[in-house]
């Protein structure tokens, strides 16, 4: 969420990145194995939100600092 922000992207939110609202749904075209494993509350917010295995929340996932390409994409950009 901080990258898109940071690179001019707008996110959805409806909690602040606090992991709640699920409106942050990205999905991941790129570089998802260099993110760490979705933790239990955010698979909570997945399932509730009927994501696919391709989506995460973009408050609740940070990219590496560098070394990974990574294309993401949301259904509003
Ligand atoms: S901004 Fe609400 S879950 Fe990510």
């Amino acid at each position: 969420m901080a990258r898109c922000l940071e690179a001019g992207l707008p996110v959805a939110s409806a909690c602040s990145g606090n992991g709640a609202c699920g409106k942050c749904l990205m999905t991941i075209l790129r570089g998802a194995d260099a993110l760490e494993r979705p933790s239990p509350r955010e698979k909570a917010v997945l399932a509730k939100n009927g994501a696919g295995a391709d989506q995460r929340l973009g408050c609740q996932c940070w990219m590496p600092a560098a070394g990974t390409d990574f294309l993401i994409t949301t259904g509003y950009w």
